[in-house]
């Protein structure tokens, strides 16, 4: 197996405090996307009221300009699976399904998250769609939880649990060229988190560490296609895809969903690692 120094930027308890903040903006701005999502919006609209919401809070737009990128969100329709870019001409239809992920910087440290949305009333096949990315997502949480619990847990425990969960839930493809990532002064950091593997690889879970989880989930194959704008992902099938995304903290006493706005308690709840409101 081929091995590479990984260069894991291990944050203090008070800059997690500091992290929760921008993860926080990140869980608003994205419930009034949420809240905005309707027939006949443009995905122009709903970056202009995120870039809003994040900058009247004082914060920063982090995908703005990231190698480039034109927007504040990425705005991922129907067979788009992540990395969509905001357009006005892009209006959404009911039956649609949208992946909206956001991302803001506050006092110089990141949060990231997404959310899929059904536009209106979709068909049943979509909601199980993109409720098997967040079972997936919450799983590979709890599974964080456990091992970094258990003082022996390491990094693929995630990616393991990601896609035995979405197995579970049926024949959906699993995304897999793209996946989570460590954050924390910058959007991107090490470790790459798979959303499939092997468990027992990679670096410890420890307190200190910090990632985004986000699954890719298609109704139909696994393969994907970068658009000719070098940024929209598609499914290489056409097949409709989820992805939804939270930025996670592994602290002494658990884990904590920096963009949930519990803090990951509801979805955790039966878990004893769970950490507090904080
Ligand atoms: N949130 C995305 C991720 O988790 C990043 C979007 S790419 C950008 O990887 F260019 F839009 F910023
Ligand atoms: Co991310």
């Amino acid at each position: 197996m081929r091995t590479r120094i990984l260069d894991i930027e291990y944050k203090t308890p008070g800059q997690i405090d500091l992290m929760r903040a921008a993860g926080l903006l990140v869980a608003t701005t994205l419930e009034r996307l949420r809240a905005a999502v309707a027939p006949g919006v443009s995905t122009a609209e709903l970056d202009t009221l995120a870039e809003a919401t994040i900058r009247s809070a004082g914060g920063v737009p982090s995908f703005q300009g990231y190698q480039g990128y034109p927007a504040s969100i990425c705005t991922s329709v129907n067979d788009h699976v992540v990395h969509g870019i905001p357009a006005t001409t892009q209006v959404l239809r009911a039956g649609d399904l949208i992946s909206i992920d956001c991302g803001a910087i506050v006092d110089g440290w990141h949060g990231d998250a997404a959310i899929t949305v059904p536009v209106g009333q979709v068909r049943p096949e979509l909601l199980r769609l993109a409720r098997a990315a967040e079972d997936a997502m919450w799983a590979g949480i709890a599974a964080a939880a456990r091992s970094a619990a258990s003082g022996t847990g390491r990094l693929t425990d995630i990616s393991h649990a990601v896609a035995d969960t979405i197995r579970r839930a049926g024949r959906y493809g699993i995304v897999e060229g793209y996946g989570g990532h460590g954050i924390g002064t910058e959007m991107h950091q090490d470790p790459d988190v798979p959303n499939l593997g092997r468990p027992g690889k990679g670096p410890r879970l420890v307190p200190g560490l910090v990632l985004a989880i986000e699954p890719m989930v298609t109704l139909g194959s696994r393969h994907t296609v970068e658009l000719a704008d070098g940024w929209t992902v598609v499914t290489r099938d056409g097949s409709y895809a989820a992805h939804v995304e939270h930025t996670m903290a592994i602290c002494e006493d658990g884990v904590w969903v920096l963009t949930a706005a519990d803090g990951g308690r509801g979805r955790l709840g039966a878990l004893a690692s769970a950490r507090a409101l904080g």
